[in-house]
């Protein structure tokens, strides 16, 4: 998508070769308006594809997952990070390693938000190692529910992400999709 490709060369900060910041309009500062256009496009891509819910992962994924669920007139789940007091009983959980941040975290849904007839949209800000995904996909097939595919508005196409979520049979979508970047600037992939 030309428009989040531009923004990103605008206002992304390349931390290293494998870090991109953007914290000016998704990670921290959120547009709203831009962030509509991003998720009625993932929304767009997956239209007619009998998505009963979009499911995201907290935090950052909450945003795209928002508008991308209104555009398809569907409830959002967002999966939890936090261990909670209101979130004990008939749960599900799994281990997910984050290896950009060094840290793991019990990823964790209510099992009565997820029917096994549903059919769910995956949507968050960033794939690459496909970790959080995976975790995500980890639940759902613990219930009946099946998985229309993941919808990501950046993919660091030279990490593992996509490989690893296609060799599970998922549909993958990115909106602007990372092939390099390093001094001399950030450069995509069509
Ligand atoms: P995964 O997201 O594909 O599973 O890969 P990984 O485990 O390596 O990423 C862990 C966390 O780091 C995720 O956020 C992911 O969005 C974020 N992340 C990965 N690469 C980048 C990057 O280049 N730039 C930025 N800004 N974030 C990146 P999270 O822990 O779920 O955090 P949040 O959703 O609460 O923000």
């Amino acid at each position: 998508m030309k428009a989040l490709e531009d923004r990103i060369q605008q206002e992304g900060l390349v931390l290293s070769p494998s870090i991109l910041k953007v914290d000016s309009f998704i990670n921290h500062q959120v547009d709203p308006a831009f962030m509509q256009l991003l998720g009625r496009e993932i929304a767009r891509h997956f239209q007619g594809k009998g998505v009963t819910k979009v499911m995201t992962i907290e935090s950052s994924g909450i945003a795209p997952a928002l508008f991308a669920a209104m555009e398809l007139g569907v409830p959002m789940v967002i999966l939890k990070k936090q261990n909670s007091e209101l979130l004990k009983t008939d749960v599900l959980q799994t281990e997910v390693v984050s290896y950009t941040k060094e840290t793991s975290y019990l990823l964790t849904m209510a099992r009565k938000y997820i029917s096994d007839e549903d059919h769910i949209l995956l949507v968050d800000d960033f794939l690459a190692n496909g970790e959080a995904a995976t975790g995500a996909l980890r639940l759902i097939r613990k219930t009946h529910a099946t998985v229309a595919g993941l919808g990501v508005l950046i993919e660091k196409a030279f990490q593992p992400g996509r490989a690893k979520l296609e060799g599970q049979g998922i549909s993958v979508f990115a909106l602007a999709r990372i092939g390099s970047m390093d001094e001399s600037g950030i450069h995509f992939l069509p």
